[in-house]
């Protein structure tokens, strides 16, 4: 009897396993329920009375190195399992996701890249303006009915009334005073105009105005420029229509609709049943506008206009409330992924 414990002792001490498999048939063979432990208990009771003591503390010890091996064998397992699942580089990552672009940072880069292809620049100006840039160089003499065409958000300054840019017709003020023609150059920008927030109206606004000075530049060249333009953004078969309109820094002035792609200018409500939607004003450049920037009015015309971002997204996009494009709701940005 001790020589066969003797020798399992020594097989448990021996013993090594790679797989859970391995370890559990060990288990059950010496600890388990019909195992060799079993066997030895069984054969106790033949034991003479005095080998007893001694031969109850050899099973006892081997239960216990069965039972410790069998929990160091598991836990090496898991370990080493465990530290190789940490650092397995082949493993897919964790997904990052990804963000996209404003519906109207889309639009206005579609704009400008448009106008890009047939020689426009980008300029830049300050949203908060002087009433100079943003009205009396435009012709919009100081109490005339024009400026409440704008209303407008005054900043109050210490040397001079200031405002926040009603239109960015101010960056082409600005252009103008400092550059020589041929000028071809766009100005988007953010605008402010003091209105209540509604679908249809927000206290600011997008836009990308226009303007072109050269020699001999005619009403037939603003023409032909807007409809290259409503082709590329709405489509091949988009229509133009120019309606005469008033604005004090063009003349004559007019207001141009492109035909309703949502119903093929066959009336829907979108274009409340006309066939037709605005997109923007136009105009060739009042002369007096051009001798206000220091340029000779004998020598050079030209022609200007001007659209809002936020209309021309609605459009293309069919969004019907202007609110969404500033509230950040995650639900309506996620939308334009695709459009990156
Ligand atoms: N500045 C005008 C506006 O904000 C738009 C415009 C620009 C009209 C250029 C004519 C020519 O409403």
């Amino acid at each position: 009897m001790k020589e066969k414990i003797a020798a399992l002792l020594n097989e448990v001490e021996q013993f090594k396993a790679d797989s859970q498999e391995n370890i559990e048939a060990f288990r059950i063979k010496i600890l388990g329920s019909k195992g060799v432990l079993k066997d030895l208990f069984a054969d106790f009771k033949n034991v003479p009375n005095e080998q007893k003591k001694e031969v109850g503390q050899l099973i006892n010890e081997l239960k216990e190195k069965a039972q410790d091996k069998v929990n160091e064998l598991k836990n090496n397992l898991t370990t080493s399992e465990d530290s190789a699942g940490a650092i397995d580089l082949t493993k897919p990552g964790y997904p990052t996701p990804l963000g996209s672009r404003h519906p109207i940072s889309l639009v206005r880069k579609e704009i400008i890249d448009i106008f890009s292809r047939i020689g426009f620049t980008v300029s830049e100006g300050p949203e908060i303006e002087d009433d100079w840039h943003n009205f009396s160089a435009l012709n919009f003499p100081p109490e005339h009915p024009a400026r409440d065409m704008q209303d407008t958000f005054f900043v109050k300054s210490d040397d001079k009334e200031m405002a926040l840019r009603t239109h960015t017709s101010s960056v082409q003020v600005r252009i103008m005073e400092n550059t020589k023609p041929p000028i071809r150059t766009l100005s988007p920008g953010r605008v402010y105009r003091n209105e209540a927030i509604s679908a249809r109206a927000h206290c600011f606004f997008h836009q990308v105005e226009g303007l072109y000075i050269a020699e001999k530049v005619s009403f037939a060249d603003l023409k032909q420029t807007l409809l290259y333009f409503a082709k590329e953004m709405f489509g091949e078969k988009t229509e133009i229509r120019l309606r005469p309109s008033y604005f004090p820094f063009t003349e004559p002035s007019a207001e141009m609709d492109v035909s309703c792609s949502v119903c093929n200018s066959k009336g829907c409500n979108v274009c409340k049943y006309t066939g037709f939607l605005e997109i923007l004003g136009c105009g060739m450049v009042d002369p007096s506008v051009l001798e206000n920037c220091g340029i000779d009015s004998k020598k050079y015309s030209g022609f200007a206009f001007g659209m809002g971002v936020e209309r021309i997204a609605m459009l293309k996009y069919k969004v019907n409330d202007l609110r969404l494009y500033s509230e950040g709701d995650i639900r309506f940005l996620e939308q334009f992924k695709s459009a990156f």
